[in-house]
């Protein structure tokens, strides 16, 4: 494999001329968590016994038997015999250490409404709610589904839901009606949490019309639950099987709910993500293995304190929430901020007012945020004092080293560590990324593997590559927090992952996260993007053929193939090759009812960039369409060799009208 066909690299040119190191501050190596870098070699001599460290973050209502049963591989358990509670470990137990009044969440709206709830606070309100959930007749094991925005009733329905262990489901706010029905039918849940709205850019946004559309496509009977966001700026009704949040908190205030003593290998959650086909894939993560990784990671990596305030500006609807905004900041006590809205609103400088706000010592954002930031330019940080900050992390996709910088001085001031934490949906918590008291950064390099990771850049046979080639990312030995299964679907789960590299007569398995990547001489590894059929947009994973499919859905269209092309600010955009049906005209008219069908189906962040009508798509001789090309129109490279193709002249019509645009 060569770079070039490793999509997803934005930059990667600049990226690598860059050969420049910087040592961690040492301000910062003399408080930081971890500091021993014999911790390497040490997970490396004791593993998996290395995990115990990790387990031993929570507190265990029945300790473990064995650290990793490997018998099902590879669905690895472990950690088994333990049982745990999920909400008791993110609340109780901080409570019962003198520490109810600390604060754990800080909630900022748009508008600049703030809510802080301490711990003894969320703890009350977490049962009051899982009371009534209860009463509802929600059952150990039912799955719930939530549906909401950032809001505080998110993280506290997720803990009570916790608490009587039944495993939560969160679906994206910004997903559609229908992206909801797919999810809610697929996992049959018969239970949501939802809310009437949300303020964008100041506008109140109604989120229950768009539930209860979703909602008739749901094929079992639900229960639902709605958060009362918007007060007066938005009207709304409850129809018949439906609650008022606010309602059911007030009826079941003070309200005492044992905590359920859980399985370590039971479900604590699982989540939704695009994979190559169509069809969502629900990773399913259970409750001692996820959360001591959360809480191991949050400790480590974000070097996270109880007494610090933290701030992830990610949405917890997508798991890097689930994980660091929610899971592990809570399990270790600290106090996390949340903000709802966007950080151009009201101004471009939003963020940094929060930072000087509330002395934020963490801030863990996208790298997409960060390019955002640079395109407006330093006075909007320039005008805040962001001196509290401590650590700076980024998370979702590749960032490339003029973006690095910039974060390392204009909003680090020179004295963060940046970690640039490499990870998925399916592996829980982070995988490749620096240790921030130990290890020196290198910019647009995540880093090597965390301690007792095996993770290595192999070529399509398996064997690692020379440092400096290009390859497949895998990961060599199971972790705590890697996914167990997809939801009801065992075999895709083995094939997805764990079929291309592995070797099941021997009993030998490799995870393939589907990443291709570099290695250099100090095993820094620079993560290169996808190499199956997902875009990456602002972070974000959008299947194409969920893309494809929405299109093509839209009366006109009679194919369609669509491609991640690179973007200065998405990192990748939605390109949309349509050819239209006998007696249609490709135009404005035609684009517009794509785009709302894509909107409709997938939400608004998988909103095509463009759409390039075409009466052919470029084919290879046995038909397949020839999606390299297409990439290549979209980012305006040099087009590769077409002599392969059925049809090559279409390339050539299609560049230049792309170009003519
Ligand atoms: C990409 C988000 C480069 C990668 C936590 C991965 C990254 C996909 C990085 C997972 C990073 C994530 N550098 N690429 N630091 N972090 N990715 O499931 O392609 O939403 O496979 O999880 O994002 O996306 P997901």
């Amino acid at each position: 494999m060569s770079e070039e066909d490793v999509r997803g690299d934005g930059g990667l040119e600049a990226r690598l001329e860059e050969e420049a190191t910087f040592e961690p501050p040492e301000s910062f190596v003399e408080q930081a968590n971890v500091t021993d870098e014999s911790i390497y070699e040490e997970f490396e001599e004791n593993w998996p016994e290395c995990w115990e460290r990790a387990a031993d973050f929570l507190e265990w209502d029945r300790a473990y038997d064995e650290v990793l049963v490997e018998d099902d591989a590879p669905t690895y358990q472990w950690f088994t015999g333990g049982k745990l509670n999920a909400s008791y470990n993110c609340l109780d137990r901080h409570v019962e250490d003198g520490r109810g009044d600390a604060v754990a969440i800080e909630w900022e709206g748009e508008l600049g409404e703030t809510r802080t709830y301490t711990y003894g606070d969320l703890l009350e309100e977490v049962e009051a709610f899982a009371a009534a959930l209860r009463d509802l007749g929600v059952e150990e094991d039912d799955i719930v589904t939530m549906y909401m925005p950032m809001v505080p009733e998110l993280p506290i329905a997720m803990l009570a839901c916790a608490r009587i262990g039944a495993p939560h489901s969160v679906v994206f706010a910004g997903f559609s009606a229908e992206a909801l029905a797919t999810r809610m039918n697929a996992a049959d849940s018969e239970h949501l949490v939802t809310c009437d709205g949300y303020y964008r850019r100041g506008d109140a946004l109604d989120h229950l019309s768009k539930t209860n559309e979703g909602l008739a496509d749901v094929e079992q009977d639900a229960t639902t639950v709605v958060v009362d966001r918007l007060g007066d700026d938005l009207e709304h009704s409850l129809t018949e099987g439906q609650h008022d949040y606010d309602g059911l908190v007030a009826a079941h205030e003070g309200a005492s709910v044992e905590p359920v003593s859980r399985d370590a290998e039971d479900m604590l959650f699982m989540m939704y993500t695009s994979g190559t086909t169509g069809q969502p894939k629900g990773v399913k993560h259970t409750t001692g293995g996820y959360l001591a990784y959360a809480a191991w990671t949050g400790h480590a990596v974000l070097d996270i304190k109880p007494e610090d305030t933290y701030w992830c500006s990610a949405d917890i609807g997508w798991i890097t929430g689930h994980s660091y905004i929610v899971y592990g900041p809570l399990a270790l006590g600290t106090t996390t901020l949340m903000y709802e809205g966007t950080p151009d609103y009201p101004e471009k400088d939003r963020f940094w007012e929060l930072v000087e706000e509330y002395e934020v010592d963490i801030f863990y954002t996208a790298p997409t945020a960060i390019r955002a930031f640079m395109k407006w330019g330093t006075e909007y940080p320039e005008a805040h004092d962001l001196s509290s900050l401590r650590l700076l992390g980024t998370v979702g996709e590749p960032i490339n080293p003029r973006a690095w910088k910039w974060y390392y001085e204009h909003i680090g001031g020179e004295a963060c560590p940046i970690v640039d934490t490499w990870w998925q949906t399916e592996t829980g918590g982070h995988i490749i990324t620096t240790l921030p008291g130990i290890c020196e950064m290198k910019p647009g390099a995540a880093g090597p593997g965390l301690p007792g990771l095996d993770v290595r850049v192999v070529d399509t046979a398996g064997e690692e590559v020379e440092p400096g080639n290009a390859g497949y990312l895998t990961i060599d030995k199971p972790w705590p927090a890697m996914l167990r299964t997809l939801y009801r679907n065992d075999e895709r789960f083995v094939s997805e992952y764990w079929q291309e590299y592995s070797d099941p007569d021997a009993d030998e398995w490799v995870y393939f996260p589907e990443d291709g990547a570099k290695i250099d001489e100090d095993g820094y590894i620079t993560v290169l993007g996808r190499v199956d059929d997902v875009i990456n947009v602002s972070g974000h994973r959008l299947g194409t053929m969920e893309l494809e499919s929405a299109i093509v859905a839209t009366a006109g269209v009679a194919e369609a193939a669509v491609v991640g092309g690179d973007h200065e600010i998405k990192g990748e955009a939605v390109y949309a090759y349509v050819i239209p049906e006998d007696g249609y005209e490709g135009g404005e008219e035609l684009e517009d009812k794509i785009v709302d069908n894509v909107v409709e189906g997938i939400g608004p962040i998988a909103k095509p960039e463009d759409v390039i009508f075409t009466p052919e798509l470029p084919k290879t001789r046995s038909g397949k369409i020839m999606r390299r090309l297409l990439e290549d129109i979209a980012s305006g490279n040099e087009l590769g060799n077409t002599s392969t193709l059925r049809n090559p002249e279409v390339v050539e019509e299609i560049a230049a009208q792309v170009q003519e645009e």
